[in-house]
């Protein structure tokens, strides 16, 4: 495949940012877009800062920074806008997992960081998340004790349906597409899928209620907007968790003001 890729180029978070724009050629379709991306970086890199590329009016050859680890669709590093869709044209993937082939030759790929006030860009198409590891620190977590005198947490029988829709809450990987996606940058099914996700265990509903309040704070704190059950996030989510989490959240956090 041939393609024309118009990427966002920023030199840090003050710079004015730019889209420039590439081409790449003989791109395997089976090949994954952040193999696309290092093809696109070993091409940049055997350029250097080439005259003729200065010439064509390429403001910058040296290679574009994306952030990325895993590559298996679990750290939620690879935070990419890919054609205005966060994390690409496929469903329930993240971009790691975004193959060449959901894109047809000869097509002009245009590909930005994630828009938002609440992950501000720090170079190129990597941006700052560090606000979501925030607003887990806030309450995303159990901390009363088990074992001991106190029964074993995998001895307490928890029924399977509630289980599993913990689970699936507990399936969320901090990529931010949520956030990304979302009209308002309201983070909403983040905080929700952590929160509902304790509520529904016997250990996390002990904690509940100042969970809920201290996420939902630090939440409001870091410039995140509200919700307005658009349903975008739930679209765009990688991990397909559903704003059913986000009615619980909305529960626990009603309750939890009501019982102050
Ligand atoms: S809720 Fe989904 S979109 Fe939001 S951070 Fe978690 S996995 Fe990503
Ligand atoms: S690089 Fe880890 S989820 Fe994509």
């Amino acid at each position: 495949m041939d393609l024309t890729l118009k990427v966002w180029r920023q030199k840090n978070a003050k710079a004015k940012g730019y889209f420039e724009t590439y081409n790449v050629k003989n791109i395997s379709p089976d090949s994954s877009f952040l193999e696309m991306m290092d093809i696109l970086n070993e091409q940049l890199i055997n350029e250097g800062l080439d005259p003729v590329a200065v010439e064509k009016g390429c403001k910058s050859s040296g290679p574009v920074s994306f952030d990325h680890d895993c590559r298996e669709g679990i750290c939620g590093a690879c935070s990419l806008y890919i054609n205005g869709r966060a994390h690409g044209p496929d469903d329930e993937v993240t971009t790691c997992q975004l193959h060449m082939r959901k894109f047809k030759d000869g097509e002009t790929i245009t590909i930005e960081p994630w828009r938002s006030a609440g992950f501000p860009v720090i170079k190129d198409l990597v941006v700052d998340r560090s606000a979501y590891d925030k607003i887990l620190q806030a309450g995303g977590f159990i901390s009363v004790r088990t074992g001991g005198r106190l029964p074993d947490a995998n001895n307490i029988p928890i029924p399977r349906e509630k289980a599993e829709e913990s689970m699936d809450g507990a399936q969320c990987i901090g990529c931010g597409a949520c956030a990304a996606t979302c009209k308002n940058g309201s983070a909403m099914l983040f905080v929700a899928a952590r929160v509902s996700s304790l509520a529904l265990l016997p250990q996390g509903k002990i904690e509940g209620a100042r969970r809920a309040k201290a996420m939902v704070a630090k939440m409001d704190e870091l410039g995140f907007g509200s919700c307005t059950n658009t349903r975008a996030c739930e679209m765009e989510c990688p991990k397909h968790i559903t704003v059913s989490h986000i009615a619980r959240l909305n529960r626990e956090y009603l309750c939890a003001k009501l019982s102050d």
